[in-house]
């Protein structure tokens, strides 16, 4: 489990950082490569622990990223309203060609990177994905696809494996049809209830993927008990973290202080039930956090993402910070954008950070926190994080919070507890 309790004295604020459990979905796997028998990937969520041995602060002895999140297309099937992908997408004219991508993947394999993690928008959606992971397989990557599932068929799967796909993290929007097919804005749920049990029968490893927010917090106990009948061997359940399409929906689906506290519980419980059979993982709202989490594992220290066109970024959020420029795989190698680039430079080290984080003990364990989140709160990309309790624009972070929370109707009430509505999601389009 990921999550931190912070100490008493501070009874409603959550620590995702500390170091006391190794399986943390923040601590990026220190065990780094992952066996052929073991299904858990590498993490790519936005927080991974620092890790003992891998601590670049310069490019002068920086190494290569640990994994490459290569996002091969925005184009999806499903419309989440809490999807990151960037408000402008690129569009199926732009996207990196097959070739392209084998040369990205060979490139990263020399650079030490040991995990792709195929995302998007859609995978699926690329017909060559066949093609991509074979490519990924041979260059000695572990490769992890990120799906929603629809667009694979158990022929499909079938090929996907036999290419040397080793890990399925598929995603669910809620145990219930109704509420998750609102959610993806389409309906989608029965058909991925189909396709992991073909999944499960599979040799690879599988993960299934929740991503929680007040309207589905009441089916907790119902997302584990699917994650066990459906034969996954681990389940991350991930709250909403307040980045593209999520950020424009961020009122409706923050979480209240009561559904949270009641998440904790469930998930504990879980975890002792399921030790040795299931394994649970949880990441808190960072809106709750005591300290940041360190997005990314520090900006351009541990992950690399290529978004479908090539460009090269630190995060998904990088593209909005303004007078960044971000490289292009198609004009420059892998290795020169990693170790040399400006944009990856740009908030490595310590130079950059302004107080409290410059004199603060915690900046090698979070390195500021978000700096794409900084710049959304505070309009500064090189603030401390405000969702850090020791930052001097915390009150933006408070104020939000005390608004959900003063507004809420209604809290954890089991599975027969009702979904908040809205009838005013942004949903994501598709692109062009
Ligand atoms: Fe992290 Fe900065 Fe907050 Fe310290 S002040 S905990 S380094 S974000
Ligand atoms: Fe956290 Fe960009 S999303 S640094």
């Amino acid at each position: 489990m990921s999550l931190k309790v912070a100490p008493a004295s501070l009874p409603a604020s959550y620590d995702r950082n500390g170091n006391q459990d190794p399986k943390s979905p923040t601590d990026h796997k220190a065990a780094v490569v992952p066996p052929a028998s073991l299904p858990a990937p590498l993490e790519q969520s936005r927080n991974p622990e620092p890790q003992p041995g891998r601590e670049p602060q310069n490019s002068a002895c920086i190494v290569g990223p640990l994994a490459l999140i290569a996002e091969i297309t925005h184009r999806c099937p499903l419309h989440c309203v809490y999807c990151s992908n960037p408000l402008e997408m690129k569009s199926r004219a732009a996207e990196l060609s097959t070739a392209q991508w084998i040369s990205v993947f060979e490139q990263a394999a020399k650079l030490g990177t040991m995990q792709v993690d195929l995302t998007g928008g859609e995978p699926l959606a690329r017909v060559d994905l066949t093609e991509l992971i074979a490519a990924a397989r041979a260059a000695k990557l572990y490769t992890n696809l990120i799906t929603s599932g629809i667009g694979l068929t158990q022929d499909r799967l079938n090929v996907l494996a036999h290419a040397g796909l080793d890990h399925i993290q598929l995603s669910f929007q809620d145990s219930q049809a109704a509420p998750a097919d609102e959610f993806a804005g389409t309906n989608a749920h029965e058909k991925k209830l189909s396709i992991a049990a073909a999944i499960a029968k599979h040799h690879i490893g599988f993960t299934l993927n929740f991503v929680v927010l007040r309207g589905n917090l009441a089916r907790l106990e119902e997302m584990i008990a699917l994650a066990e009948n459906l034969g996954a061997q681990r389940v991350e359940i991930a709250h909403v973290q307040y980045y593209g399409w999520a950020a424009e929906n961020r009122a409706a689906l923050l979480p209240t202080r009561a559904q949270l506290d009641r998440s904790l519980e469930i998930i504990q419980a879980a975890e002792a039930r399921l030790r040795g059979r299931l394994r649970v993982e949880y990441v808190v709202p960072d809106y709750y956090a005591r300290y940041p989490k360190a997005c990314m594992g520090g900006w351009g220290r541990k992950l690399m993402l290529i978004d479908p066109s090539g460009e090269a970024l630190p995060c998904h959020a990088a593209r909005t910070i303004p007078n960044l420029h971000f490289e292009n795989v198609k004009t420059h190698p892998l290795e020169w954008i990693w170790q040399k680039s400006p944009s990856f430079q740009k908030f490595r080290g310590e130079d950059w950070m302004q107080e409290p984080c410059r004199t603060c003990d915690r900046r090698t364990i979070d390195f500021g926190g978000c700096r794409c989140q900084a710049l959304m709160l505070a309009g500064d990309a090189a603030a401390t994080d405000p969702v850090c309790s020791l930052s001097p624009k915390h009150e933006l972070v408070a104020a939000i919070v005390n608004r959900v929370n003063s507004a809420a109707t209604h809290s954890m009430g089991g599975a027969s507890a009702p979904i908040q509505v809205t009838s005013s999601w942004i949903y994501r389009p598709n692109p062009s």
